[in-house]
């Protein structure tokens, strides 16, 4: 290991993190640190603030970090807007897509990439990447030309958010519930697409409720999230063993690891 790379910072790191909406505390005391090259998950139970953590470091504005902080390559990012971070890299996928009726998708991708990368790429050689894309998800290509989420199933709009990874092709991808709705076949076409969008210059936060995702994409770390806090962390194993015994049996650990 080189000196640079021994005091290189943690793509990622949240720090003891308390986060509010309209005044309740949600988010309360999260730790977390996620290396380039790896993917983590965090599970949890229904309403343990999975979605809170994910929209808190895109910077939606409606939460409010009232103590931690969110280091992204190093830096606090608690002042940048949500596109400054994603111009920084930071990409997230949605647990609840929105349709934009008379927006197609390759207009969409195209606009997204320009104001990540603030350069146009030529529309020929734009739709050929996007093909690519859709290729490795199992779409067809006529699939770009329809409007955004509009009258998409599940597994559709799902895709849709793996094609907005692949095209922007972000350090850091935060992807909450991809995996819900889906049924097996869709559900192992999101994970290849995930699995293809692996690498060592990006970390991603793979959020799911369920352990399935996680028998077709394999992270490196599990995180399990109870009451705003992560209870704990382990390897892979871990998602087997909260699909074999549940939640329950984590709640008791909460006020003790809770900062
Ligand atoms: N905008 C909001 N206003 C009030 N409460 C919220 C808001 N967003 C989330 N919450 C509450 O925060 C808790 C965590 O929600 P969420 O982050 O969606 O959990 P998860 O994604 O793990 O199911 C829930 O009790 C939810 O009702
Ligand atoms: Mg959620």
């Amino acid at each position: 290991m080189t000196i640079q790379s021994a005091i290189q910072p943690s793509l990622l790191e949240v720090e003891n993190l308390h986060v509010a909406v309209d005044g309740k505390e949600i988010l309360k005391g999260l730790t977390l640190s996620l290396g380039c090259g790896e993917v983590h998950a965090i599970m949890g139970p229904n309403g343990s603030g999975k979605s809170t953590l994910s929209l808190c470091l895109m910077g939606h504005p409606k939460y409010t970090i009232t103590q931690g902080r969110i280091l992204y390559k190093g830096q606090d990012i608690q002042q940048l807007a949500v596109n400054e971070r994603a111009a920084a890299g930071i990409f997230l996928a949605f647990q609840y897509p929105t349709a934009i009726p008379g927006v197609t998708i390759v207009n969409f991708l195209r606009s997204a990439l320009r104001g990540v990368r603030g350069t146009d790429v030529p529309i020929k050689e734009f739709r050929q990447t996007v093909k690519t894309h859709l290729k490795t998800l199992g779409i067809a290509d006529s699939f770009m030309n329809r409007y955004v989420n509009d009258g998409f199933s599940g597994g559709e709009k799902k895709r849709l958010e793996i094609l907005q990874m692949a095209v922007l092709a972000p350090a850091l991808a935060v992807l909450d519930e991809t995996d819900s709705g889906l049924d097996i076949d869709a559900l192992k076409t999101v994970a290849a697409g995930i699995n293809a969008q692996r690498s060592s210059q990006r970390g991603i936060l793979l959020i799911t409720h369920y352990q399935r995702l996680l028998n077709y994409v394999i992270p490196d770390r599990v995180h399990v999230m109870v009451d705003g806090c992560v209870v704990r962390s382990a390897g892979p194993e871990l998602a087997h063993e909260l699909e074999a015994k549940g939640y329950e049996g984590l709640r008791p650990h909460t006020q003790t690891l809770c900062v």
